[in-house]
């Protein structure tokens, strides 16, 4: 299996368009001390020839300019050939409308994350050309690439766009369609696409036990990161998502499960750990995690005896 870290920051993406946080201020001055990076994206593929894109991001048409394992092979021609979205938020879809150009390809989601990209502009993909697959909860699809993708609850939150005024209707960590994992298999081995999930629970560890290599939410470092920064009013688990340090952290909650590979993706410009020199940094990779970066490939067959 070989997997492709076409982005690896949290919405928004590394600089932020309108932030100068003192993350985004290294990242507009080209500093060697951090990447600039695009939006959480992973590209999955069999064979090397056939991909699968988890999160369609606004940045997709970069990315996939940026990876030459994506590039057109013949006059009109994509090696992608699907697109699996985990959840509705806009950096999980929008990146479906810049693939509107009359090349086929299958999309599935949750019946909940179909519906957010179905109707309105969505309608530019042409039906006839673009098959979408709505896919139940815990049941394998047969992606027709070499692998099987299921999707697993995750606790998370409707997108952004979808939430009520009305701060005491929205249901934080809620398990449901919205926000999921993906789990990918090949001959017996499992990998997991998890860039939003909003606390630990023994199932999800269940379900981790024995993976190959997980990709997580690694949004902020702290849970109140961005409140402390000045930057937002809302802490990762108001926003969907999980510290990585602290008690209720990921580091913690993951530690005693054997992963052979532990990633964080979907790492949001506020979090210090996204520079090479931070004591977060250090902190990170003595807990056995890794911190993407864009064009990031791991080949399994080079990590796996
Ligand atoms: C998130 O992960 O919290 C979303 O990307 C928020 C958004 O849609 O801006
Ligand atoms: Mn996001
Ligand atoms: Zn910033």
């Amino acid at each position: 299996m070989r997997f492709l870290v076409l982005g690896s920051a949290a919405g928004g993406g590394l600089p932020q368009w309108n932030c100068l946080c003192e993350n985004c201020r290294l990242a507009y001055a080209n500093s060697p001390r951090i990447k600039r990076r695009t939006q959480a994206s992973l590209a999955v593929s069999a064979n090397g020839e056939d991909w699968m894109i988890l999160s369609a991001t606004p940045d997709l048409r970069q990315q996939i300019i940026d990876n030459p394992a994506l590039h057109p092979k013949s006059l009109r021609h994509s090696p992608v050939k699907a697109v699996f979205a985990p959840n509705g938020d806009i950096d999980n879809i929008a990146g479906l409308l810049v693939m509107r150009e009359m090349q086929p390809f299958t999309f599935f989601a949750t019946e909940a994350v179909m519906a957010c990209a179905s109707g309105g502009v969505f309608g530019v993909l042409n039906a006839e050309l673009v098959a979408r697959s709505t896919v139940k909860l815990e049941e394998p699809v047969d992606t027709g690439l070499g692998f099987a993708i299921t999707p697993f609850v995750t606790p998370g939150k409707a997108p952004l766009y979808t939430e009520s005024a009305n701060e005491a209707e929205i249901e934080l960590g809620a398990e449901g369609e919205y926000t999921v994992g993906l789990e990918i298999e090949r001959g017996g081995r499992r990998f997991y696409y998890m860039p939003s999930c909003a606390r630990m629970t023994d199932a999800l560890r269940e379900r981790l036990d024995g993976a190959e290599i997980v990709f997580f939410d690694g949004t902020t470092f702290e849970d109140d990161e961005m409140i402390r920064l000045g930057l937002s009013r809302k802490t990762a688990w108001r926003m969907g998502h999980m510290a990585m340090n602290g008690i209720k952290g990921s580091m913690r909650e993951l530690a005693g499960v054997a992963i052979r590979r532990r990633v964080f993706i979907h790492i949001n410009n506020s979090n210090p750990a996204l520079l090479c020199d931070s004591p977060e940094r250090a902190q990170v990779e003595a807990a056995g995690w890794e911190i993407s970066f864009d064009g990031m490939a791991i080949d399994t067959a080079e990590v796996l005896v």
